[in-house]
């Protein structure tokens, strides 16, 4: 054996399973096609659960999560002009914590790094061999073809990976929905302030303001699928977001320089085939949901947690039970969240063709969340999360 357990991708689902086994005594190798300054300087998500901060805390990886994370207690919704706030503290104390997904990665790559493990950057998976018994990961580096021989892979590589299509069947149990739109998101190097932050829905389409800490601020507008992200200059994009975040107290979001500009389309996927013989997946590479529920990190860790263990009893004890229930358990967190981020585009975004009547519908669904006891529970206990599955 070249390792016991190979993992393909080192993004946040990645890393926490190599960390999480590595706790448990097994080793790893992480291979990942960019390279380290690539994946630190990713963009991406920003909003944690209560269950991944006590998953960092847990295995050692919120040194900086504690001093730089922003606990909401409340999130702001913006609908005709108006803001209304929801109080966010669940049970327990459970709440939401802002702290950027970069940030997850350069910690838990600068910890694999201080503990001496193998992490292959710029090397891409091209397929696994062996399977399902005696996988075989075969990868190319500088141009030379490599093999790494494994007791198990973890496919942790993303939607658009090279593990997926190694689970026979895969395709045929995978359930995809594309939306209309994409988001436009911004750093700036601006105050960013509990008062506008949250999800606004208006006539010109949705705006979300987020933030990465007291000076730096993450911004979303819905935009066209083609949306070219050069194409408005800054002041346009700040005068766009006051029009889309306007509210009765006259509050506007601050502005700064903007230092990062991306756009992202819209999709749901569902795959559930989680696993084939030696071989299972974790995070985007079986799920991906729309941004508007903040939920894609979040339920990446809730199946590394479920994988891990599933691993650690194969491994250690030639007990197979965990991984037989992984799919249909980490499944019973998937499609719930899945749909709690569908119904967020979709009582938020500008719809091609959309009515006056359905915008009534929107606000509608916007008045529940934020004045019905029932609504206002059901969109407190969807943001905070599902607890995270336990066998
Ligand atoms: P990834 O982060 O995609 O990592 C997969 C890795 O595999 C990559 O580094 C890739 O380079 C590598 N790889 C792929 N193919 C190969 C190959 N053949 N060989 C080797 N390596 C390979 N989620 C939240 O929870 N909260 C949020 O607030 C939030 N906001 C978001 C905002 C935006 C704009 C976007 C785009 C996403 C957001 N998400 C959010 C989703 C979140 O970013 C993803 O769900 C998360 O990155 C999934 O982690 P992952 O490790 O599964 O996949
Ligand atoms: C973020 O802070 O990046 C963020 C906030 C809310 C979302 C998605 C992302 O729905």
């Amino acid at each position: 054996m070249d390792t016991r357990v190979g993992i393909i991708g080192a993004g946040p689902a990645g890393l926490l399973l190599g960390r999480i086994l590595q706790a448990n005594g097994i080793d790893t190798v992480i291979i990942e096609q960019r390279s380290q300054a690539y994946i630190n300087a990713r963009i991406r998500a920003g909003v944690l659960e209560q269950g991944t901060v006590d998953t960092l805390r847990e295995y050692d990886v919120a040194e900086r999560l504690n001093r730089e994370g922003l606990p909401h207690d409340d999130m702001k919704l913006f609908w005709d002009g108006a803001r209304h706030s929801i109080p966010m503290i669940g049970d327990h104390g459970r709440q939401l914590t802002t702290y950027g997904q970069n940030k997850i990665v350069e910690d838990l790559v600068n910890l694999r790094e201080k503990d001496g493990l193998p992490l292959i950057f710029e090397a891409e998976v091209t397929a696994i061999e062996g399977l399902p018994d005696n996988p075989v990961i075969h990868y190319t580096k500088d141009g030379v073809a490599h093999t790494l021989r494994c007791e198990f892979v973890a496919g942790c590589d993303g939607y658009h990976g090279a593990a997926r299509k190694h689970i026979p069947d895969a395709a045929r149990h995978s359930f995809e929905k594309e939306f209309p739109f994409a988001w436009f998101g911004i750093l700036a190097e601006a105050e960013s302030s509990g008062e506008t932050r949250g999800f606004g829905h208006t006539t010109r389409g949705l705006a979300v303001s987020s933030s990465r800490g007291p000076d730096i601020s993450r911004l979303y507008l819905q935009v066209d699928p083609e949306f070219d992200a050069n194409s408005m200059t800054d002041d346009q994009i700040w005068d766009e977001l006051d029009l889309r975040l306007k509210n009765q107290y006259g509050q506007k979001v601050s502005r700064g320089p903007i230092i990062d500009k991306a756009v992202a389309r819209l999709r749901a996927f569902v795959c559930e085939k989680l696993h084939y013989g030696r071989l299972a997946l974790a995070g985007d590479a079986c799920h991906i949901v729309p941004p508007s529920g903040a939920k894609g990190l979040n339920l990446a860790c809730g199946d590394v947690r479920l994988l891990s263990e599933a691993i650690v009893a194969l491994l250690k004890n030639n007990d197979a039970r965990l991984l037989e229930r992984y799919d249909a358990l980490a499944l019973s967190r998937i499609w719930p969240t899945v749909h709690w981020s569908c119904l967020m585009s979709e009582a938020f975004h500008l719809f091609p063709g959309q009515s006056e009547f359905d915008t009534r519908r929107q606000y509608q669904t916007l008045n529940h969340w934020a004045y019905n006891e029932t609504g206002q529970r059901w969109f407190r206990e969807s943001m905070l999360g599902l607890p995270f599955p336990r066998y």
